[in-house]
């Protein structure tokens, strides 16, 4: 097996191929999708019609696994993979007010998965397999690391030495979903993290996660809220941006270390859309 990697965007992103996720991963191959993902931020391997199992045992290669703190949009079979879909089981689309819809348009949001955990997710792989094509349900990757390296001096003065609060409970309430269940929502207490992040290797990032972000270390909440809009505008600039157009049994792998993403909005009552994720645990705090 020669894999092959070709960029899709300066800033993040790259298409590998020459590879079959079905097939068990040669050590070789892990190690350098492990370096390839580590560079790009942002992996996308076309069309890999696997299974949830095969999905599973493939994420396996890159560390634990998280499970979701609400299990109603897990797999009950396999509780690794979390289920982003407004489809139901008999394959209709669900009404818009359903509450599967209402926790799926959270990832119309700029976020980064899990920052809500004391140690936050290492990075996800998403399956696409009911993909939207000709509008809509885009995924955007913007590069935290190049928004900092390129931000402006007084922007940059004015996060330096900051952390701000991550809060998966007060988010599920700013956005007027119903109360997570008393077990679930003890799962997930507060947390907090610098908005500038230092890598093991040195290297800084932006991290922000914004649908999440309660409140920043000495802010009221209208100045939070001013601050956390304008880093977002700043990082989601396009020089920042990979756009990911699906097409089905598209996997795309990504860093949640460095990068944010959301999902371009599409007709949620007319687009199917279904895609089961895993998400590889962190094993560093945000320093
Ligand atoms: C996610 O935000 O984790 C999922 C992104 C997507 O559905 O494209």
């Amino acid at each position: 097996m020669t894999l092959t990697i070709r960029e899709l965007h300066p800033g993040l992103g790259a298409e590998v191929g020459g590879i079959d996720l079905r097939e068990p991963l040669t050590a070789e191959a892990r190690d350098e999708l492990r370096a390839a993902w580590s560079r790009h931020g942002v992996l996308v391997f076309r069309d890999q019609d696997i299974t949830d199992e095969q999905h599973v045992a493939f994420s396996r290669h890159f560390g634990n696994l998280e499970v979701l703190p609400e299990r109603d949009y897990t797999e009950d079979r396999l509780p690794e993979i979390f289920i982003l879909s407004n489809v139901d089981e008999k394959g209709e689309i669900l009404p818009t007010d359903s509450a599967a819809v209402t926790f799926n348009s959270l990832t119309w949001f700029w976020h980064t998965d899990s920052c809500y955990r004391a140690i936050p997710s290492r990075g996800a792989i998403l399956h696409g397999i009911d993909v939207i094509e000709g509008g809509g349900g885009e995924t955007r990757f913007a590069n935290l690391k190049q928004a900092l390296a390129e931000m402006p001096a007084a922007l940059r003065a004015r996060i330096d030495g900051l952390k701000a609060r991550h809060n998966f409970v007060w988010m599920r309430m700013h956005r007027d979903l119903a109360p997570m269940k008393p077990e679930e929502a003890a799962s997930v207490p507060p947390v907090e993290h610098k908005l500038v992040r230092t890598h093991p290797d040195g290297s800084q990032s932006l991290y922000i996660s914004p649908v999440y972000m309660e409140r920043i270390d000495g802010l009221d909440e209208a100045a939070t809220r001013a601050l956390v809009e304008e880093l977002t505008e700043w990082a989601s600039r396009d020089r920042f941006v990979y756009e990911h157009v699906w097409q089905p049994h598209d996997i795309v792998m990504w860093d949640n270390t460095w990068t944010m993403h959301l999902v371009m909005p599409y007709d949620h009552g007319h687009q199917r859309r279904v895609m089961h994720r895993t998400a590889i645990a962190g094993t560093e705090a945000v320093l």
